[in-house]
C-alpha cells in the first residue's frame, strides 16, 4: 500500500470557525459580483512604475492582488504602452479597464491601452473649457510694449507665430500693424477665423506649421514677430534652434523677436519626469543653457529678459486680470507642481526680447 494512500489520511475536519467561513465564503463571492471599470493616466512615461503601484493598489482594494510576477508584466506593459502614446501625442491617455470573468475559478481580467489625443481634439476640449471670448479677449501687456516702440503701426508688419485665437494678433491689428498670424492646430486655426472676423480687423492667417520645411518666410520683413506661449511647446533644443534659425532673418535688422519661455533657476535642469509633465501641460521648462544653445550664434542680440509673471501683474488692467486668471496659474509654475506656500518651482516665465543685429 502506497504510503501517502488517502484512506491512511485522518478524515477533514469539519470548518465551524465563523471568521474563517467568512473568508472562504468571500473567496468565492467574486464568481457572483460584477466588477467592472477603468482608470486613465496622462501618458508620461517617467511614471510607468508608480501606476502600475496604483493599479496594484486597486486590485488590492477588489481583492485580486497581481503576484510578483504578473506585476512586474503589468508594468511592463504599461511602460510600453505609455511610450507608445507619448510619442504619438503628448496629450494621450494610458487606458486600464478591469472586468470579472466569471467561472469556476472567477478572477479579474485587465487591460491596458492607449487612446491617442490628438493636438486638435486637445485644443476642441480646450476651447470649450476656456472659451476665447471670455478668456482670450485681452493681449499681453508685452505685446502691447513692444508694439508702442514700432514706430508708424502701418510700417510695421508684425508675425504672430503661433497665433492660438488670436488675442495678441488681433490688439495688433487694431493698433494698424499689418498682421500675419501663422497657427497649425485646425481646432485653433478654425477659432482664430472667427475671433478674426468677430473683431472686424484685419489678419491674414496662415494655417502652418512655422517648422515646416517647404514654408519660407519672407526675409527681413517684420519688425516684430511674437512666439507667445509657443516655445513650452518645444520638447527637443535642436527643434527650438531651427525655430529661431527660420525666424531671424525674417525680421528686419533691427527687428524684435518676443517670445516667452521657462526657464530653469540658477543651474536647474529639469528632470525626464519633469519634462514629459511639461510637455504634457504645455510649459516645458528649460534648462538655462538649453535655451542659450537654441540661440547661441544666431544673429539676435539679447535686449531684454524679465520675470514675465511680474511683469503682466504690475501692468495688466484689473479687468484684463480678471478675464485671464489662467495666466497666474500657468505663468506662476503651479500647474506643473503644487507646492506649499512657501516654495516655488525652480523655474520661472521669462519674458526674452531679442534684436535681429543690425549688420548684415
Ligand atoms: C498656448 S497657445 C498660445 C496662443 C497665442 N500665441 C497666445 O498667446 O494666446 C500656443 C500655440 O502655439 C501653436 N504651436 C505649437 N507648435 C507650433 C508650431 N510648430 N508652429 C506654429 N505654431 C505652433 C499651438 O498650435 C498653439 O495654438
Amino acid at each position: 500500500m502506497a504510503p501517502n494512500d488517502p484512506s491512511l489520511s485522518p478524515a477533514p475536519t469539519p470548518e465551524t470557525d465563523p471568521e474563517r467561513l467568512e473568508r472562504a465564503i468571500l473567496s468565492r463571492l467574486l464568481g457572483w459580483q460584477t466588477m467592472r471599470g477603468e482608470v486613465t493616466f496622462p501618458c508620461i512615461p517617467a511614471l510607468a512604475e508608480r501606476y502600475a503601484q496604483q493599479v496594484q493598489g486597486l486590485a488590492r482594494t477588489l481583492g485580486q492582488p497581481f503576484d510578483a510576477a504578473a506585476l512586474a508584466r503589468l508594468q511592463a506593459l504599461m511602460a510600453q504602452r505609455l511610450e507608445e502614446g507619448y510619442g504619438a501625442s503628448p496629450y494621450s491617455q494610458l487606458l486600464v479597464r478591469y472586468q470579472t470573468v466569471p467561472g469556476p475559478e472567477p478572477q479579474l481580467s485587465w487591460k491596458v491601452e492607449t487612446v491617442v489625443v490628438s493636438s486638435a481634439q486637445q485644443a476642441r476640449h480646450f476651447l470649450r473649457y476656456r472659451p476665447p471670448e471670455v478668456h482670450d479677449r485681452y493681449p499681453d501687456a508685452k505685446v502691447e510694449a513692444i508694439a508702442a516702440t514700432l514706430g508708424d503701426p502701418a510700417n510695421a508688419p508684425i508675425l504672430d507665430v503661433g497665433a492660438g485665437p488670436g488675442r495678441n494678433a488681433i490688439a495688433l491689428a487694431r493698433r494698424g500693424h499689418p498682421v500675419v498670424a501663422i497657427e497649425p492646430n485646425e481646432a485653433m486655426a478654425q477659432q482664430l477665423r472667427t475671433m478674426v472676423e468677430r473683431s472686424g480687423q484685419s489678419v491674414q492667417i496662415l494655417e502652418r506649421n512655422i517648422l515646416d520645411g517647404e514654408f519660407d518666410l519672407a526675409r527681413d520683413r517684420y519688425a516684430a514677430i511674437l512666439l507667445t506661449g509657443v516655445v513650452p511647446y518645444f520638447d527637443q533644443v535642436d527643434q527650438l534652434r531651427l525655430l529661431f534659425q527660420k525666424l531671424a532673418p525674417a525680421l528686419r535688422p533691427g527687428g524684435l523677436l518676443l517670445f516667452d519661455a521657462f526657464v530653469g533657476t540658477g543651474g536647474w535642469v529639469p528632470t525626464r519626469l519633469v519634462r514629459e509633465w511639461g510637455r504634457v501641460t504645455d510649459a516645458y521648462p528649460l534648462a538655462a543653457a538649453e535655451l542659450e544653445a537654441a540661440i547661441a550664434g544666431l544673429p539676435l542680440v539679447l535686449v531684454s529678459d524679465e520675470d514675465a509673471l511680474a511683469y503682466e501683474r504690475d501692468r495688466l488692467s484689473p479687468e484684463a486680470r480678471q478675464a485671464r486668471p489662467w495666466f497666474d496659474r500657468w505663468a506662476s509654475g503651479s500647474r506643473l507642481f503644487q507646492l506649499p506656500r512657501d516654495r516655488v518651482p525652480p523655474m520661472s516665465l521669462r519674458w526674452r526680447v531679442y534684436e535681429r543685429s543690425r549688420d548684415r
